[in-house]
């Protein structure tokens, strides 16, 4: 982890996230989460690679690895990147990558009107669980929190 990757992950963070629905992690969260050994991050580059010391990442996920608990706990795409594939890219690596640690599923946990729902159904997760009124918007309003599931 260098300090150069958090700052690359919270330029993401900062432009992808809607701040109506408070989901984006601030600097001493993202850093705290990556001292957890279980936890690991990937970053994309526009064309879909890993970026180059020297070119701007469009893209990171956040995973956490723990055996029978594999879960994407953050996924983020640049707005002017959107729509290329490089979400999906980051879903099917984390994918690959738990299968070859011996993972039978992985999961998420999304806000229940997150769009990026049509992306995780399209790649095969199903809802599993939900927890009634678990996120709070803005607004001051509630959201279920809708947990998904992908037997890989
Ligand atoms: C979710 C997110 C990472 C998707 O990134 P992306 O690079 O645009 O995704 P992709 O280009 O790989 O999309 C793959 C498919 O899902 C669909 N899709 C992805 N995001 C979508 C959205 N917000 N609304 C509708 N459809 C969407 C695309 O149409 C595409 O379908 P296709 O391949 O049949 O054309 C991005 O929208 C984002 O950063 N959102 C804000 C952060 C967020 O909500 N993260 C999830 C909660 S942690």
């Amino acid at each position: 982890m260098t300090t150069d990757h958090i700052d690359a992950m919270m330029a993401i963070m900062e432009s992808a996230f809607d701040p109506r629905w408070g989901e984006a992690w601030n600097r001493k969260q993202l850093s705290d989460s990556l001292l957890m050994p279980h936890n690991q991050y990937r970053l994309i580059g526009a064309d879909g690679g890993e970026p180059a010391d020297d070119t701007p990442a469009a893209g990171f996920s956040l995973i956490k690895t723990i055996p029978g608990e594999e879960e994407l706990l953050l996924i983020a795409v640049l707005p002017e990147h959107r729509g290329k594939g490089l979400g999906k890219a980051l879903l099917q690596q984390f994918a690959q990558e738990a299968r070859e640690r011996g993972a039978e599923k992985i999961f998420l946990e999304m806000r229940a009107n997150n769009p990026a729902d049509v992306l995780y159904r399209s790649m095969g997760f199903e809802p599993i669980g939900k927890r009634t009124q678990y996120y709070k918007a803005a607004d001051g309003s509630r959201i279920d929190a809708i947990t998904m599931a992908l037997s890989l």
